[in-house]
C-alpha cells in the first residue's frame, strides 16, 4: 500500500506517495528529477548512490523511502550555494579528481560527510573514510588529494 513521505531535499519540503520500501535513490531521480546521484550496483557495495540524511552518509539505493520521512536530504545539487561551489566540489575540480565522473557525486557527499566528522584527517584516515566508495575509472590517488585539497580550504 502508498504512504505518504515528506522529505526535506536540499532545504525544500517535498512529498510523495508511493511504496514505503522503494529506493530513496528512484525517488529522487526519477519523481525529483535530482539525476545527479546515481545508480551504480544497486545493492548498497559501490557508494555513487551516497546521499546525506540529517548530515550522515546514506547510501540512497538500499534506503527505503519510508526511512527518509521528515528527514533533511542532501544530494548533489544542494552543495552549492547559487553559483558558489562547496569547497569540496571546488577541491574536486582543481585536482581533475574525475575520469567519467560516474562516481563523483556519491565521493563528494562521502567526503563533505568525511569533513565534517574529522576536519583535519590524515592521509590514512580519508583512504579509510572514502573506502565505500568504489571508483571504476581508479582515480583514488586524485579523489584522496582532493579531499585533503578540500579539508585544508575548509581550515581558511
Ligand atoms: S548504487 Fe548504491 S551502493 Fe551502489
Ligand atoms: S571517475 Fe569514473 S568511476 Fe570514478
Amino acid at each position: 500500500m502508498a504512504v505518504t513521505v515528506t522529505l526535506k531535499v536540499n532545504g525544500v519540503e517535498r512529498t510523495v506517495t508511493t511504496d514505503p520500501q522503494r529506493p530513496l535513490l528512484d525517488v529522487l531521480r526519477e519523481e525529483f528529477g535530482l539525476t545527479g546521484t546515481k545508480y551504480g550496483c544497486g545493492e548498497g557495495r559501490c557508494g555513487a548512490c551516497t546521499v546525506l540524511m540529517d548530515g550522515q552518509r546514506a547510501l540512497s539505493c538500499v534506503t527505503p523511502v519510508a526511512e527518509a520521512d521528515r528527514k533533511a536530504i542532501t544530494t548533489i545539487e544542494g552543495l552549492a550555494k547559487g553559483d558558489v561551489l562547496h569547497p569540496v566540489q571546488e577541491a574536486f575540480l582543481e585536482e581533475g579528481a574525475m575520469q567519467c565522473g560516474y562516481c563523483t557525486s556519491g565521493m563528494i557527499l562521502s567526503a563533505v560527510a568525511l569533513l565534517r566528522e574529522n576536519p583535519h584527517p590524515t592521509d590514512e584516515q580519508i583512504v579509510e573514510g572514502m573506502n565505500g566508495n568504489i571508483c571504476r575509472c581508479n582515480g583514488y590517488v586524485k579523489i584522496t588529494h582532493a579531499v585533503r585539497r578540500a579539508a585544508q580550504k575548509m581550515q581558511r
